[in-house]
């Protein structure tokens, strides 16, 4: 029976997904939103200003609710500090608002698979400290870790500019052509958090999800999906590997010294390099009766991508 969901990240891509589904199921939704921000969320939502930092704001976000679905978080950044203190911080923050307003509710932390290879980055490390935050600290509550692997779909901002790409012929690799990939498409993601809600009773546990494609993929097979989604040849190009760590190194020492956030960073370029990205989707399909159904040559075909 819906009730009252408290949601972070609701401004952003995953979170954004979230907010028209949770209203159309009958679920109340209640956002933290920071200030300042320009974002516009449905009527129906009832938002409170703060932001993971505001102990406060975050006593009144969760204050008697029946779920909290936790996506707040930064995947970009100059320095490990930045994802220390967004990413787990805030994550042990909300943790204990709800245990102290809402001992009863479910608890969902929106992981990443990146937190399997936490040597990778500074972004994995903190998702991976955060995943410990919630084993060690939940005590009554009936805490979640959802570890989606890349996540894509309307209101991307972080994958869009390669998926443009493909849309114009052309597919460029950062790593080693035999990398197994996973992807995962936002609807599916929702459909799984819909599902984690409605199941009963409510289940504890460290999930990985992907879109259920055998084998993952390849960029070579992304290019060649691509290819006939859009009946045209996709050209794989592998990038230099020299000039794209060099570029990595130089935009993080750009990024503190004109003190912005970037992406593309050595521990950006290790995960985008790792070669096993597999995940087994086993575990979350038992628990709640989820399967996934959009692998990326139907986003492709239908126009599931922006
Ligand atoms: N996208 C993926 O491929 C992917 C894959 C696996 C896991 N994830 C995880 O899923 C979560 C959401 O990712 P996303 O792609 O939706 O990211 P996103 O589009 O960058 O959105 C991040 C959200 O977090 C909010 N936020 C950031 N710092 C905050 C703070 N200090 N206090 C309160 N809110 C804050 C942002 O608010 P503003 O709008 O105000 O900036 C925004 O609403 C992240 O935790 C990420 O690690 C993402």
């Amino acid at each position: 029976m819906p009730g009252v969901v408290a949601l972070t990240g609701a401004t952003g891509f995953i979170g954004g997904a979230l907010c028209g589904p949770l209203i159309r199921a009958g679920w109340q939704v209640r956002a933290l939103v920071r200030r300042g921000s320009d974002a516009v969320l449905p009527t129906q939502i009832e938002c409170i200003p703060g932001d993971l930092d505001n102990a406060a704001a975050l006593g009144g976000l969760v204050a008697e609710v029946d779920a909290v679905i936790h996506c707040a978080g930064v995947v970009r950044g100059r320095c490990a500090e930045r994802f220390e203190r967004v990413n787990v911080g805030g994550c042990e923050r909300i943790l204990r608002a709800t245990r102290a307003a809402s001992p009863r509710a479910r608890f969902l932390f929106m992981s990443s698979l990146a937190a399997r290879e936490p040597t990778l980055s500074w972004y994995a490390a903190s998702k991976r400290h955060a995943e410990e935050a919630v084993q060690h600290k939940a005590q009554a509550l009936t805490a979640t870790v959802f570890r989606p692997t890349a996540v894509y779909g309307p209101g991307d901002r972080e994958l869009r500019p390669l998926l443009r790409l493909l849309r114009h012929g052309l597919l460029p690799i950062p790593g080693s052509r035999e990398a197994r990939l996973t992807l995962l498409h936002v609807h599916d993601l929702v459909a799984a958090v819909l599902r984690w809600l409605d199941v009963s009773p409510p289940i504890a546990g460290t999930f990985d999800l992907h879109d259920g494609r055998a084998g993952g993929y390849t960029w070579q097979s992304l290019a060649a999906i691509a290819g006939r989604a859009y009946g045209r040849p996709v050209r794989a190009l592998p990038l230099p590997q020299t000039a794209l760590s060099l570029a990595g190194s130089v935009n993080l020492r750009l990024a503190r010294w004109l003190r912005y956030e970037p992406m593309l960073t050595p521990g950006k370029l290790r995960e985008l390099r790792h070669p096993d990205w597999m995940c087994d989707n086993g575990a979350l399909a038992a628990a709640l009766g989820w399967q996934p159904r959009i692998d990326f040559e139907r986003a492709l075909r239908e126009g599931l991508i922006e």
